[in-house]
């Protein structure tokens, strides 16, 4: 029951309408607005910010402040002291596993790994140009397709198998989408190797030569698929929730997630921040670029800076740069001049006014689209890597939603439209 209420006066009814305020354990209290409808009302929120459009216990993000939790863990600590695979388990389950239960799921998911041989030639349907989230939203939705044995969504067991096959796959259609872009041969997931060490794995090594996967490189993957992992309510998680409201399947919830994610507002920004950097080209240009951001006439953004959510910093980001720094130097790369011209990015962005004033900052996709370009990750495949590390935040949120009391998502409108008008005689 809340405690708390609000009173809402509108012209033409003639009582106040009382609503009920809820607090949650951290962040803003949610003014429940459900009676409204049947006043004849509705409320009006584009882009829904000021909309808690679900309760949750899964993450929680303070945007001023600069916190992400993760089941109330800090995600800081979550990338030093923790792996993907545990933050997975974490947000699937809500608590940290044992070290039993951690064995049993990271084996769980080495064992789901392979995909169905035969979802290997819907590839060759696509043209070898195409980009990889266009692929992507077709193959993962085609999971479906071959996984009837864990459709059920109302069977507890049903879903947690879909969870496994999901983040387990995941990396598996991620390398061969890229294969197929090169034409090399898929190759097919190593059950001795890591997580982050198997993508690689899939990702780099060919049948004829199977090379020794950097621990520098590999950390860093991990550490790209666990800062990813969830974010809260945002674009692709409401619309992953928004699809499963209608009693979609999984695989076709994620794909929906998939391809909400693929926009440069989103996902996309990480492949952005690249094409962006070559654009610029040179040092000498970046004067001008951060003019024409600044420039309200021009539609020109610095992609990689600034969030809806974080106006003073992204915690991930922190996190992001330090391993960032770490692999330019495994690599040896810092006098590329790409990277240069990002670096120098970064500092006049940080130092000038237009930007502090606004709360612009660095975010994660800054720094990991430079990471996946050291690595030798192509820009195209970006988006690819943010979806993989953000499947088991999607899971999650949709199996939190199935396990409720949830009813269809049904956003209403102002219409502002014409009035009935006959069709002309
Ligand atoms: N470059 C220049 N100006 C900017 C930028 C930018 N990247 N981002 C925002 N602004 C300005 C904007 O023009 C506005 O200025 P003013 O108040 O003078 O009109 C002010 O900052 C607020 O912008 P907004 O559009 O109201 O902010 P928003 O919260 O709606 O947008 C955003 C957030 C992420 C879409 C936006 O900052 C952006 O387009 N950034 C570049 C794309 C990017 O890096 N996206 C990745 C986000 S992190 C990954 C994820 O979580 O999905």
């Amino acid at each position: 029951m809340a405690d708390k209420k609000a009173i809402l006066t509108v012209d033409g009814i003639k009582e106040s309408l009382e609503l009920p305020v809820y607090e949650g354990t951290l962040g803003p209290d949610v003014v429940d607005v459900r009676s409204l409808t049947g006043k004849g009302l509705f409320t009006y929120d584009p882009g829904f910010v000021s909309t808690a459009a679900t309760e949750s216990k899964i993450t929680y993000i303070d945007g001023d402040a600069g916190v992400l939790l993760h089941r109330g863990y800090p995600i800081e600590q979550l990338a030093e002291k923790s792996d993907y695979l545990e933050t997975c388990y974490l947000l699937l389950h809500g608590e940290l596993p044992s070290p039993a239960e951690k064995e049993t799921f990271v084996s769980t998911i080495k064992n789901h790994t392979m995909v169905h041989e035969q979802l290997s030639h819907f590839f060759n349907g696509f043209r070898r140009d195409a980009h990889p989230m266009a692929i992507m939203c077709g193959v993962v939705s085609a999971l479906s397709a071959f996984y009837h044995d864990s459709l059920d969504i109302h069977d507890d067991k049903h879903r947690v198998i879909s969870a496994h096959r999901l983040i387990a796959k995941m990396p598996t259609l991620a390398a061969m989408v890229y294969k197929y872009s090169i034409g090399q041969p898929f190759m097919y997931p190593r059950n001795d190797l890591s997580y982050s060490e198997n993508f690689l794995h899939m990702m780099f090594n060919t049948p004829c030569e199977d090379r020794e996967i950097s621990p520098i490189l590999a950390k860093a993957m991990d550490r790209i698929f666990l800062l990813h992992a969830d974010h809260e309510q945002n674009a692709s998680t409401s619309t992953v929730r928004l699809a499963g409201s209608t009693g979609a399947n999984p695989f076709a919830c994620i794909a929906a997630g998939i391809a909400a994610l693929w926009g440069p507002a989103h996902g996309g920004a990480n492949e952005a921040v690249l094409h962006m950097l070559a654009e610029i080209g040179d040092e000498s240009n970046i004067d001008k670029f951060i003019a024409r951001a600044k420039d309200k006439e021009d539609p020109f953004r610095l992609m990689g800076f600034g969030h809806r959510v974080y106006k003073n910093f992204d915690p991930r980001a922190k996190v992001m740069k330090q391993t960032c720094d770490e692999v330019l130097a495994e690599l040896g790369m810092e006098d590329d001049p790409m990277l240069k011209i990002a670096m120098k990015l970064e500092k006049i962005a940080t130092e000038d006014e237009y930007f502090i004033k606004r709360g612009l900052y660095p975010n994660v996709d800054f720094y990991s689209g430079i990471i996946l370009k050291a690595i030798g990750i192509p820009t195209e495949l970006f988006t690819v890597i943010f979806a993989t590390g953000r499947t088991p935040g999607w899971i999650a949120h949709w199996n939190e939603m199935i396990s409720s009391d949830y009813r269809i998502g049904r956003p209403r409108q102002l219409y502002t439209g014409h009035q009935r008008r006959d069709y002309p005689a």
